[in-house]
């Protein structure tokens, strides 16, 4: 499917925040979405943005009056100590009636060639044991499951937790 690809800006946010609500819905986790357009826009479009996003979109001319994303990734920028600079992919999203047209392999693909220009040498990502169609997905591009190859935990520390954390310094 004919498709552009292009960087979002901030006033991509209300319709991406209604994407990330889209996608937070697919993997039940509806409730766990704390933040909203505003934060979306500070993050991403401010001095030190903390994420970059590039999206899809449809030719003007398909039925539509303005082109608005039917997809987007959303990635950052790490290190691992093992490798060297990697690209973190956050989220990968094509609305429904969108999917298997190929516009989820071109947007991995312009993450991959914004990643390898800038040195990147690995990307990472974690998808949800249920979602099979997103692992065949990504195995079907290449990707290893480091879970099983490396016996990989995927651990967090929420908000709360972090402030215990310093608390817990500051009281030694
Ligand atoms: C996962 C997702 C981003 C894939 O995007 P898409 O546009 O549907 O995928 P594409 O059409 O670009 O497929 C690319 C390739 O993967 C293959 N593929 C895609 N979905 C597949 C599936 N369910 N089973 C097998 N192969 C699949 C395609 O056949 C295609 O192969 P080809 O290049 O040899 O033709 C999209 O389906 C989606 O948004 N799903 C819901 C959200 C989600 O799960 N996101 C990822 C969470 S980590």
């Amino acid at each position: 499917m004919e498709c552009l690809i292009r960087e979002a800006t901030s006033d991509d946010c209300e319709h991406l925040m209604s994407l990330i609500q889209e996608i937070a819905a697919f993997h039940h986790l509806l409730d766990d979405v704390t933040i909203n357009s505003q934060v979306l826009k500070a993050d991403g479009f401010g001095k030190d943005p903390f994420y970059k996003c590039i999206v899809a979109e449809l030719p003007v001319e398909n039925g539509r009056k303005q082109a608005c994303p039917i997809g987007y990734a959303l990635y950052f920028f790490g290190y691992s100590v093992n490798h060297g600079r990697m690209v973190y992919l956050e989220n990968l999203y094509v609305v429904s009636e969108c999917r298997g047209k190929g516009i989820g392999k071109q947007l991995l693909s312009k993450v991959a060639e914004i990643a390898l220009a800038a040195g990147c040498v690995e990307m990472k990502f974690v998808t949800m044991e249920w979602n099979h169609p997103a692992k065949e997905f990504y195995n079907c591009l290449g990707a290893h499951d480091a879970t099983e190859s490396e016996q990989l935990h995927c651990m967090e520390l929420g908000h709360a937790t972090l402030q215990r954390l310093v608390q817990s310094r500051k009281e030694l």
